[in-house]
């Protein structure tokens, strides 16, 4: 039997979607007579009906290649129902690209935002399947989504790297790694690259803490500090605040991000010589690692037998070594903060890394 596929990739790319892609694609063809559709730049293309025709070839040669070969672009949940100016009821349109399309089932891969999504086109009766990506590693039901562990190998590597120059010129260097709500990448990186503090959005920190680490380190001549910054970290008072309020703090304080507010308190606290460091947007790009070419791979497969099966209305997931799938409806909009006693934050605490509180 026949089986129509649109693939999508929403939200922000990070390495090993081309992967996926190219495991649903290449399992799809083995297991069953597929036809595949590439919707452009993600949930965007779906709602203006922009869309190619793909074939067997397209999915060679890009196991290895970062980003996304359909687009991606962000197109917020809290909208989807929105009717715009120009009159575009965007729900509607997905609905009807799919139909047009003729087909059998959309497979969307993306973050947390795209799940949401995702839930609600297989509650307008749509065929859906999700894969879930990201860097943040932060999708519930997932012990990993795809994406995380190369972001952790190259933010590894940028604290590494910045390793060195700390201790040549005995500095305090404070590495802002990407991370909004949810610290995985930084407590991962951090305790990889063997920094002397971590901080996340999960865990509010009081700078009087983090400066005493920065001075004892000081005192006994290991004059330099490494530490890993979640981008999303917060102190005490502001973790009381509304993100209005913590937004408003932030824009009045003149600081355009966390790393170098960090930086200006410990110079003032301890006097060290301080620096802020921002790797940015390099912690999504490039090539996967082989970790995440295996597991996009997986999760593709899956997905592709699940399409065999008619199983629709899930998203796939890894459980142990398990490859398994969820139901949309039990995940999407469930957030997956970094628990207190999670055995990593456990294992930072116990190597006397400083975690702020
Ligand atoms: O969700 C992935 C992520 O890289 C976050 O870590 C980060 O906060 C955000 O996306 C950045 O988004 P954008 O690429 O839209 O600036």
């Amino acid at each position: 039997m026949k089986r129509r596929i649109g693939i999508l990739t929403s939200g922000g790319d990070c390495p090993g979607l081309n992967a996926a892609i190219r495991g649903v694609a290449r399992a799809a063809y083995e297991l069953f007579d597929a036809e595949i559709i590439g919707i452009r730049n993600g949930y965007g293309g779906l709602i203006e009906g922009d869309y190619k025709e793909m074939n067997k070839k397209q999915f060679s040669g890009i196991l290895t290649l970062g980003g996304t070969i359909l687009g991606t672009s962000r197109t917020p949940f809290r909208n989807m129902r929105v009717i715009e100016d120009n009159g575009v009821d965007k729900v509607a349109a997905m609905k009807k690209t799919y139909k047009d399309l003729k087909l059998d089932c959309l497979v969307t891969l993306g973050g947390n935002g795209t799940h949401k999504t995702a839930n609600l086109l297989s509650q307008e009766g749509l065929n859906v399947i999700g894969l879930p990506k990201t860097i943040d590693n932060d999708i519930y039901g997932t012990d990993f989504t795809f994406g995380f562990h190369t972001a952790v190998d190259i933010a590894t590597d940028v604290i590494d790297r910045i390793h060195t120059t700390a201790a040549s010129h005995g500095r305090c260097m404070v590495i802002e790694i990407m991370g909004n709500k949810a610290g995985w990448l930084t407590l991962y990186s951090g305790v990889a690259g063997g920094a002397d503090v971590i901080l996340l959005p999960e865990i509010p920190y009081d700078i009087e803490k983090v400066a005493k680490t920065v001075e004892s380190r000081a005192k006994k001549k290991k004059a330099f500090s490494i530490l890993a910054v979640a981008e999303g970290a917060m102190t005490r008072e502001e973790a009381k605040m509304k993100k209005k309020e913590r937004e408003a703090l932030r824009a009045e304080q003149n600081f355009t991000c966390i790393s170098s507010r960090i930086a200006k308190e410990l110079t003032e606290l301890v006097g060290v010589e301080a620096r802020s460091v921002v790797p940015g947007h390099i912690q999504r790009g490039g090539s996967p690692s082989a970790y995440d070419r295996v597991l996009s791979t997986q999760f593709g497969v899956h997905a592709a037998q699940l399409i065999k099966e008619g199983h629709f209305g899930v998203t796939v997931a890894l459980k142990g070594n398990d490859i398994v799938h969820n139901d949309l409806k039990d995940i999407a909009g469930v957030p997956k903060p970094v628990p207190q006693d999670d055995p990593v934050v456990v294992t930072a605490r116990n190597m006397g890394i400083n975690l702020g509180d």
